[in-house]
């Protein structure tokens, strides 16, 4: 086969060449947008007069013809014409002779291929931002139905302080609102125009590429054509979001394990989001949860590989770009799996209320609220701090907790205390008492699920 850069070369490339420097593997998921961005160059060369009407109206005809058949399964590509981009092209001569050979006039692979992959993780972003929205769409429901649902809370993985079930989804949701800000300022960068850029300094033909970013729906175009062409910012910059994603995903992941063990108990995952174990029958494992977890390594892994293959690299477009699609792809279809699985996860487990609420009232998780009342009395918060620190090792010696204490049991170790502390320290109360913004209160979770309601319908 002759290459379609073929004509100063004496030799044929060596067929192990062929397979090794071929990415035509995996990047012919990009043929749609090599297509359409072919459609609006020949359109665009056509309209400017550098190709005549009538072969740009034929060129454009055929693409469309040539989408079809990609889509109903009728092409095969082949490895030896290297890329999408080559393979689409000598499709299309093979169809309309030397008519399709003026597709590429004004164009080179690297303004092509900076184009497509453009376009391809634009579409990407925008399904994945649906996907996150709807993550976030279900644990708001699932806060809403659990603002008087205590748990504890934990420092250090020690029970801290009461929150409620609702505090802590929302507090997953914060971060979720900030990875689909992120997700939104990458498609922002990602949406530049590179088409125009030629190989590297642009071309001697009069392009219009004001039109072809209003044909491509581009909201802006690059311009510096070396940075066009060589630019791969927005292919390490949705890595990183969605690693910081995966991040996210990761820590829940891990919660939700902790939790479905028999020593949390506080969640039983849906038979349908869990596996068996081969050997030992009475197993139930979390493995969708701990996949999700595992995969989350893999995602950091194409950031840190993209980094690494662009770090050393000069001006403009060298072929260790090629290595940046499989990482991008691999980043995107990852995301794409984990989200949804877990939003069914999510969607589907049991809370164990009841549960959880022992816990909380286990653990000491009242004795801050313990300190503050002998604050309000008016002894300073260190004094408070030891005189509730001598209490516990009062508690812990004698196997029990400060709301079972006698009265004659607090005053034995300050005077200071009466009847009234009893109210104070109820898990309840306490998780109600902290009624500041950002708080776990009924009120304040209430108010901040209206709030993520109101901001989701935006979205
Ligand atoms: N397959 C190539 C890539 O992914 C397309 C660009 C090739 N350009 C070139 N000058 N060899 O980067």
């Amino acid at each position: 086969m002759q290459k379609l850069w073929g004509g100063r070369f004496t030799k044929s490339t060596d067929s192990f060449t062929d397979h090794f420097h071929s990415s035509i593997g995996f990047d012919s998921r990009m043929y749609r947008e090599d297509i359409t961005g072919s459609i609006a160059h020949a359109t665009m060369l056509g309209k400017q007069g550098i190709i005549p009407q009538a072969d740009a109206d034929l060129i454009v005809q055929t693409l469309g013809e040539i989408l079809s058949d990609i889509d109903a399964g009728t092409i095969s590509f082949d490895e030896k014409a290297e890329d999408i981009h080559m393979n689409i092209e000598t499709i299309l001569i093979s169809r309309i002779g030397d008519v399709g050979k003026k597709l590429h006039t004004g164009r080179s692979r690297n303004d092509q291929v900076a184009l497509d992959t453009r376009m391809y993780t634009k579409k990407e972003l925008t399904e994945i931002k649906a996907l996150l929205k709807n993550l976030m769409t279900t644990l708001n429901t699932l806060a809403a139905r659990h603002t008087e649902t205590i748990l504890p809370g934990y420092t250090h993985l020690q029970r801290a302080q009461p929150v409620t079930l609702a505090h802590h989804l929302l507090a997953y949701i914060e971060m979720f609102k900030r990875d689909y800000d992120r997700l939104c300022d990458t498609y922002k960068r990602t949406d530049v125009l590179p088409l125009g850029s030629g190989a590297l300094a642009t071309t001697t033909y009069p392009l219009d590429r004001q039109f072809v970013a209003e044909q491509l729906g581009f909201s802006s175009i690059s311009a510096n054509s070396m940075d066009g062409v060589s630019d791969r910012d927005f292919c390490v910059e949705t890595a990183s979001t969605l690693s910081i994603l995966m991040m996210h995903l990761s820590r829940f992941c891990e919660e939700i394990i902790l939790w479905s063990s028999h020593e949390f108990h506080f969640i039983e995952l849906d038979d349908a989001y869990s596996t068996g174990s081969s050997i030992m029958p009475q197993k139930k494992n979390p493995d969708m949860a701990e996949l999700i977890r595992g995969k989350t390594g893999r995602v950091y892994g194409h950031l840190m590989g993209l980094l690494t293959t662009l770090k050393g690299l000069p001006l403009a477009y060298n072929k260790d770009m090629q290595e940046d699609k499989e990482a991008l792809f691999d980043a995107i279809d990852t995301v794409k799996m984990c989200l949804p699985v877990f939003t069914n996860m999510i969607a589907t487990m049991t809370v164990q209320p009841d549960v959880m609420l022992q816990a909380a009232k286990g653990g000491f998780t009242n004795a801050t609220d313990a300190a503050d009342w002998l604050v309000k009395q008016g002894v300073p918060f260190r004094d408070a701090h030891g005189i509730i620190g001598r209490l516990v090792l009062y508690c812990i010696e004698h196997h029990t907790n400060l709301d079972d204490l006698s009265l004659e049991e607090y005053q034995a170790i300050s005077p200071v205390f009466n009847e009234s502390v009893y109210d104070a320290i109820g898990v309840k109360q306490c998780v109600e008492a902290r009624n500041v913004i950002g708080g776990p209160s009924k009120a304040m979770t209430t108010k901040a699920i209206e709030d993520n309601n109101a901001y989701l319908k935006k979205l």
